[in-house]
């Protein structure tokens, strides 16, 4: 039987999908709700799918955040260190157009409900202005990112203020003389922390434990690239050279009047911020503990400290969310998610995740190798080990960092280690600009 692929999404997962099974001559169909191509990283001030803001910038570094097939000096050699959200939208939208992904993917076209038939078979329902269809193909790759779906902390108390989530906020502006108070320790939590600070009242963050905040450049260079080089010594080891490191650059957290850590390098997901440090010692962000309830416009902290706020910025993360799916077939909401290499289901052949790991680094380069494996299955030129369902037990057993239990914390990798992973799986030559690979190849 012939097959027809569906992937669902055209973020910077899915066009990598969409790409590596055109390349193998295949028949492949991508549906996407936005009206482009970039997923997260087309920025709205609207509620949309992204969970950009205005200031947006990556945090990986961009020589370690490109596609092999398409590296930012294919795209262009003046792209910044750190790209914003803009220089990383024009880039995805200049691979699809590269790779002549666009005549392959149906936008505006939310994906409703996906039903597995058999190996062979996967009814998709979807609705495109109003009108819903259902059409059968033979596998499904499912590229619908895990940054979207607001995941919201519960409190004693009502907070009779503003109350939001990181993901509808777009820009400072609306936060002008209001005081402010933003939860979290994550990427989210600190960027819009540094932003609200610039002008608000009064900005504070809250922490309900200690995180090391890395700043994104080390001796000059960006700091993954420093940890790109040290990726030979033992994880242990590197990982007591980085706090090491961090010590003498950056000082212990109680110099800043933060939350010490008391974990290991790893053990919980890495916040990269320049800024942070900076506003606090500057008066501009107050370090708070963590919330034990809302009285009505007051926050009682764990230390009985009171105070009254205007909005509170909840920086708490996202579901990892398929709405598609009936729960009973699949449901990694609440973890663990046992996927040989991220991506392969235990049981359905004709069921695949791309993308759906959270590296400490960068997500596409790990979704580009992902997408080649899954492609050279799909054309018979690879294939997946028999023992596949002990292999996805392994992959819950024994992580690559044994992290602490909290709900962001179920599909972690090391970022060289993954793509060691994948690259085991792939021949030599396996980059291929070229946008008619197939015929050239197959
Ligand atoms: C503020 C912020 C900053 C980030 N910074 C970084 C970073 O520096 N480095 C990094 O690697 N990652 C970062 N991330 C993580 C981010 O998830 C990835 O960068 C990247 O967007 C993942 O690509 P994706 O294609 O898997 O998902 P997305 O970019 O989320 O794309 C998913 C696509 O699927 C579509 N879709 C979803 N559901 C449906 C449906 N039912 N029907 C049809 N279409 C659907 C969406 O419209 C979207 O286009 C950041 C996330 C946030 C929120
Ligand atoms: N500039 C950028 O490139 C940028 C900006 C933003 C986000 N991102 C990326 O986007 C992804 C999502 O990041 P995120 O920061 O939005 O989410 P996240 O990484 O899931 O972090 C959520 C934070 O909220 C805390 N938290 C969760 N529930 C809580 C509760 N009930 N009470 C108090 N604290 C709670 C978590 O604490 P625990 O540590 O206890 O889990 C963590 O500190 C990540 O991949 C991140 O790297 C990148």
């Amino acid at each position: 039987m012939p097959k027809k692929i569906a992937v669902i999404g055209a973020g910077p997962s899915g066009i990598t999908a969409l790409k590596n099974l055109l390349d193998q001559g295949l028949d492949a169909l991508a549906f996407d709700r936005n009206q482009d191509v970039g997923g997260n990283w087309i920025y709205s001030e609207n509620d949309s799918h992204s969970s950009v803001f205005e200031t947006t910038h990556i945090i990986s570094s961009k020589t370690l955040s490109q596609y092999a097939d398409f590296t930012f000096d294919d795209f262009d050699p003046n792209t910044s260190d750190y790209p914003s959200h803009d220089e990383l939208r024009r880039y995805f939208q200049a691979y699809a157009r590269k790779f002549n992904l666009y005549d392959h993917i149906r936008f505006n076209t939310l994906v409703l409900h996906c039903e597995r038939i058999d190996d062979q078979e996967w009814l998709i329902t979807t609705e495109t202005d109003g009108i819903k269809k259902t059409e059968t193909f033979t596998d499904l790759v499912v590229c619908n990112g895990h940054h979207w779906n607001p995941r919201w902390p519960q409190y004693p108390g009502e907070f009779t203020g503003e109350f939001l989530h990181s993901h509808t906020f777009k820009k400072a502006e609306p936060f002008k003389d209001k005081r402010v108070l933003v939860i979290g320790g994550g990427n989210s939590a600190c960027d819009v922390a540094v932003e609200t600070s610039r002008v608000s009242k009064m900005t504070a963050i809250s922490w309900r434990r200690g995180y090391r905040i890395i700043p994104k450049f080390f001796f000059g260079q960006p700091s993954d690239k420093i940890g790109e080089r040290s990726t030979w010594i033992p994880l242990r080891l590197r990982s007591f050279f980085f706090d090491l490191l961090l010590k003498i650059m950056v000082g212990d957290n109680k110099l800043y009047g933060l939350r010490e850590v008391e974990n290991k390098f790893g053990e919980i997901h890495p916040t990269i911020n320049d800024e942070l440090l900076y506003k606090i010692r500057h008066g501009k962000v107050k370090p708070r503990l963590d919330i034990k309830h809302f009285s009505e416009n007051k926050v009682v902290f764990e230390n009985g400290l009171e105070e009254e706020y205007d909005t509170v910025i909840a920086c708490t993360g996202y579901y990892l969310s398929h709405p598609f799916f009936d729960k009973n077939l699949i449901d990694y909401s609440s973890g663990p998610v046992p996927l040989y290499l991220k991506m392969f289901h235990p049981e359905y052949r004709n069921l695949y995740f791309i993308g759906m790991f959270q590296p400490l680094g960068c997500i596409w380069p790990g979704a580009e190798l992902q997408s080649k494996i899954m492609a050279r299955e799909l054309a018979g030129l690879w294939k997946r080990p028999e023992h596949i369902k002990e292999l996805c037990k392994l992959e819950v057993k024994r992580p690559h960092y044994k992290q602490i239990d909290t709900p962001r914390h179920t599909i972690t990798v090391d970022y060289h280690k993954f793509k060691k992973d994948l690259l085991r799986h792939l021949p030599k030559g396996f980059i291929s600009k070229n946008p008619d690979f197939q015929k050239v190849e197959v």
